[in-house]
């Protein structure tokens, strides 16, 4: 298959970006999009602050022009995120306790019946763990409600949008050892033994020297789809360039390949010069939209090379 998504599709998986509304009107942008990808995910404007700016009152413009865009393209749509300790409005930043709880709740309830129905996979928790060796949950507003507050929002999910997969997604999940992959593998153990709605896992996949991809991907990878969950690779880029670049994406796009419940990629923008990294080149696309080597490995994989 010439293109990713076509290449996916032989092996039933989808290949998605992150998009940014204000980019739709970008003829470049658009034409890449709709010619390479069959999954999107907004990129800010799923998240609490853009949708739920002043308490009770819902925004759902750019996210809407985005589900349109991807609905009238046949593409499925990854919700991101409904519950987070980042990009709160200051309305969210300035609560506490069970009033916090139950605003979280109800944007949960309202955002996920506003698209019911249209949402492939919702991230409903996103970055709920530490970073370091702790294994501990991150210190927030949200934790700090109760450390119940991730599978209340999953049960509130699944209530609001039964027929969308309910995710859990973290950075820094990747490596098998790292003490943060194994505290999500035991969360996500204990929900699937209590009955805890929760479908799948998502990785989100920032990598650069700092965090490289790790050599045990594939086991990470394998042994979270043993727990009974699908895994996707939700926010794929990594720095880098040329052929070392490539042969990165290359070893990412085989890891997903090798497990059968590795549903999906998606990468996190379309050319470099969409990415949310100030500088870099992590993206399969240059800035004038040209298919980088990176590019060209992850197709040859796809489609079985
Ligand atoms: O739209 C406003 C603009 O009006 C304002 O003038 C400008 C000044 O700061 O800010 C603009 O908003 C920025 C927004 O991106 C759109 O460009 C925000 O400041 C900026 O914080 C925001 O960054 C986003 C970041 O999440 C926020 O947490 C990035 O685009 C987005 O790529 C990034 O995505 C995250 C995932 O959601 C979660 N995983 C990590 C990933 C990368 O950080």
């Amino acid at each position: 298959a010439g293109t990713l998504w076509e290449a996916a599709q032989r092996t039933g998986r989808y290949f998605g970006t992150a998009v940014a509304a204000n980019k739709l009107s970008d003829s470049t942008y658009v034409g890449i999009l709709n010619r390479e990808f069959n999954s999107v995910t907004a990129e800010n404007e799923m998240k609490i602050d853009a949708l739920e700016p002043q308490q009770g009152q819902f925004n759902y413009g750019n996210a809407d022009r985005i589900v349109n865009h991807a609905i009238q393209q046949g593409m499925d749509i990854r919700g991101h995120t409904l519950a987070w300790h980042s990009q709160q409005p200051q309305w969210m930043q300035n609560m506490s306790g069970s009033a916090l709880r139950q605003a979280m709740l109800n944007h949960v309830t309202q955002v996920a019946t506003h698209y019911r129905g249209r949402i492939h996979s919702w991230d409903v928790v996103n970055e709920a763990f530490a970073d370091g060796s702790s294994g501990a949950r991150r210190d927030s507003n949200l934790q700090r409600t109760g450390n119940d507050w991730i599978e209340a929002a999953f049960r509130a999910a699944r209530a609001a949008d039964p027929g969308a997969k309910l995710c859990y997604n973290d950075y820094n999940t990747d490596d098998w050892s790292h003490a943060k992959t194994q505290a999500v593998y035991r969360m996500v153990q204990d929900f699937k033994s209590r009955g805890v709605p929760i479908d799948c896992v998502g990785f989100q996949a920032h990598f650069n020297s700092a965090s490289p991809v790790p050599s045990n991907y594939h086991t990470t990878l394998q042994n979270f789809a043993d727990l009974g969950v699908d895994v996707q690779i939700t926010e794929l880029d990594i720095e880098g360039s040329g052929s070392s670049q490539a042969d990165n994406y290359r070893g990412v796009t085989q890891a997903c390949l090798a497990v059968a419940r590795c549903t999906g990629i998606t990468v996190w923008g379309i050319r470099d010069s969409d990415s949310w990294r100030a500088s870099g080149t992590p993206l399969l696309f240059d800035n004038s939209g040209g298919k980088k080597a990176a590019y060209h490995a992850v197709l040859e994989v796809l489609n079985g090379g």
